[in-house]
């Protein structure tokens, strides 16, 4: 028997890079025992593997091509999510500034977004589904019953890129960070489909002064009082 998807409640997470959404998508889909949509790791994955196929990244017919094609796995492991594609690890690979950055200039692309759509939808799955992106409230999941649209300074989003790459043992100066973080905020924004910008019925959360499990806890807190979870 088919399910009716739009019965599934879906938490869409928007916002620019660096915000937190990833983090917060992932403790608040464990909290929930809900899915979780990294659709940001999808317009990655289709940036690397072009670049695989030597598919140039003004080529919107091939990339879109790539994206249909994508044969990518997510398996959830201990604290994050593993990505391989065509079978061969790319969990670290896609992180880096210079695939972010790739994966900025082939979403651009309508054809690209027109391919990836349907794999988003299909996230979404009972008993719910967490769903990150930049337009998961605008575009792919237009009547979740939850939007937020999370944010941040881009100095602060700029320290939090560094302490993560710190972490996985690369270096990277603030200001060149700080540099990156606003040409991709500005080529997000100002794209013609699917732009970044918050959903009308959207709610707004600066995290810039906030914890994680703050945000987390607030989030937890909406959606128990919009029936959507049980209180937990
Ligand atoms: O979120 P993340 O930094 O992994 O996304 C990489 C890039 O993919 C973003 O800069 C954005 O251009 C694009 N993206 C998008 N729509 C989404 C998710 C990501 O355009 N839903």
């Amino acid at each position: 028997m088919s399910i009716d998807e739009t019965a599934v409640p879906v938490l869409a997470i928007d916002g620019p890079g660096g915000a937190g959404k990833g983090t917060i998508s992932r403790l608040v889909a464990e909290r929930l025992g809900w899915h979780l949509l990294d659709s940001g790791a999808l317009y990655r994955l289709t940036a690397l593997a072009a670049g695989k196929y030597g598919v140039a990244l003004d080529d919107e017919a091939g990339l879109a091509r790539v994206a249909r094609s994508l044969d990518v796995v997510f398996v959830a492991e201990g604290e994050g999510t593993r990505v391989l594609l065509e079978g061969a690890e790319a969990t670290t690979t896609i992180r880096t500034e210079q695939v972010g950055d790739a994966a900025s200039r082939v979403a651009a692309l309508p054809a690209v977004r027109e391919a990836l759509l349907q794999r988003q939808r299909d996230f979404r799955q009972p008993p719910g589904l967490v769903a990150d992106g930049r337009d998961m409230g605008t575009v792919v999941f237009a009547d979740a019953p939850l939007k937020i649209f999370l944010t941040a300074s881009a100095d602060e989003r700029a320290r939090r890129r560094q302490l993560q790459l710190r972490e996985a043992g690369v270096d990277a100066s603030l200001s060149s960070l700080l540099k990156e973080i606003q040409a991709r905020d500005a080529r997000d924004m100002q794209r013609s489909v699917a732009p970044l910008k918050p959903a009308g019925d959207a709610i707004t959360l600066d995290t810039t002064r906030l914890t994680i499990p703050e945000v987390v806890d607030r989030l937890t807190e909406l959606l128990t009082e919009r029936g959507l979870a049980s209180a937990i």
